[in-house]
């Protein structure tokens, strides 16, 4: 088995960190393991594996439902995990974390619950065109139960949002604005907080995908002021399965509950029910519970690794991979915003992205082929069938990307 022993990188003990995520060491088709799928998800560092592991070897216990002593420790560490979230995105209060699957379940949360109450016949919503379906899919299924209309900030050649007209798109009859942060095809960082700024002056509120964000840079929903934020777990190093919503709790509390059972009550008779508090009232029956401690355990590796380095290093990687691909000649990036995570999505010229994902995969590199989930983007503005789609993650190392140009190279041997 061949395997990777040179990982230096100038800014960044890629090699230590390196060591934290056994899954890279091993060889997948006769070659070393090139993970570079890290928009899809993630893989995991040893402290969070440890803390799923010891959860179910010391603690598993259901949580606000014991008085023994383990379901007081689940509690208390199922708990503290929810602390170390709001601390994280600085939300003003542990009563806007609420616990879910994921940011797909985050969103569909809200538009089943802010949505349904607040949109009628004739209102609208405003997405952009270049979200993932699942900022995409609940709110054309609102819109259509209600009779509203779902328009779009529209998305340039490069990849940026074209915000010209957004504000002429505001009105008493918008309802919501949820829009990505980060787009998990192209990379492009989008202005959120501009959007939420003018946004506000219409009184619209506004929700974030904050699913590509969090894991690259610092989210702070108060600097933001947005209204909702919903990210997940894997992919911030954390477990499948699990995810977050923040809202802000003036909105949380006038919401209707989104599912219903135990846990979210307060009091039940035969007659009625009374609902639980905030964050209580949104999270019905057993909560994933070693997936919301072991999410703690992210965070921890995240702020252990900072930010600051993390951004950096990705950034290089980046910058590196650009001047490699420019380099190849025959290959088209798709998303060259100025302000961009460590994504690079592209299409080898004559070659469908199938069989450059097909082949990289015999060669030991896992990469994303398709439409990304963010299939209207892909082929009804850009026209392609799909593209290939390399993305970084803090343990990926220049030899990485070398070892990905070099694939493309045999890519385009046997293609062409
Ligand atoms: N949303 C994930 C991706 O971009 C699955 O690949």
């Amino acid at each position: 088995m061949k395997t990777l022993n040179l990982h230096k990188d100038v800014s960044f003990d890629v090699q230590k960190l390196r060591e934290e995520f056994p899954i890279l060491n091993q060889s997948v088709n006769g070659n070393p393991l090139v993970y570079l799928d890290n928009a899809a998800t993630t893989q995991k560092p040893l402290s969070v594996i440890n803390s799923i592991d010891n959860y179910y070897r010391t603690i598993n216990s259901n949580v606000h439902r014991g008085l023994h002593t383990l379901s007081e420790r689940a509690t208390e560490a199922y708990e503290a995990s929810r602390e170390k979230i709001r601390d994280f995105i600085n939300a003003g209060n542990t009563n806007e974390i609420v616990f879910v699957r994921g940011t797909t379940e985050g969103i569909n949360l809200v538009a089943a619950t802010f949505g349904r109450t607040s949109v009628n016949e004739g209102d609208e919503i405003i997405v952009t065109g270049m979200e993932h379906h699942s900022n995409l899919v609940p709110w054309q299924n609102l819109c259509r139960e209600k009779n509203a209309n779902l328009k779009f900030i529209p998305v340039s050649d490069e990849g940026e949002l074209i915000l010209d007209g957004f504000e002429n798109m505001l009105s008493e009859r918008t309802k919501l604005v949820s829009v990505v942060y980060v787009s998990n095809s192209l990379g492009t960082i989008n202005p959120v907080k501009r959007i939420i700024e003018t946004a506000h002056k219409y009184n619209v509120p506004v929700m974030i995908d904050a699913a590509q964000a969090v894991s690259h840079m610092k989210t702070d929903v108060r600097d933001l002021d947005c209204d909702f934020l919903a990210f997940s777990g894997h992919k911030i190093y954390g477990p499948t399965g699990i995810g977050i919503l923040y809202g802000k709790e003036n909105f949380l509390e006038k919401m209707p509950p989104y599912q219903f059972g135990g846990e979210m009550i307060k009091s039940v008779s035969y007659e009625k029910t009374v609902y639980n508090e905030l964050p209580y009232k949104f999270e019905a029956g057993t909560p994933n519970i070693s997936g919301s401690i072991s999410i703690g355990a992210a965070i921890d590796f995240i702020k252990s690794s900072g930010y600051d380095n993390l951004y950096r290093h990705e950034q290089e990687l980046l910058a590196y991979a650009n001047e490699k691909f420019n380099s190849l000649g025959g290959i088209r990036i798709i998303g060259t915003a100025k302000e961009k995570t460590s994504v690079i999505s592209f299409v080898l010229e004559g070659i469908h992205p199938y069989d450059t994902g097909t082949i990289l995969d015999n060669l030991g590199i896992a990469v994303r082929t398709g439409f990304h989930c963010t299939q209207p983007l892909i082929e009804q503005r850009y026209k392609l069938p799909g593209t290939v789609r390399a993305s970084f993650a803090v343990y990926n190392t220049k030899q990485e990307i070398d070892m990905l140009a070099e694939g493309l190279k045999k890519v385009k041997n046997m293609m062409l």
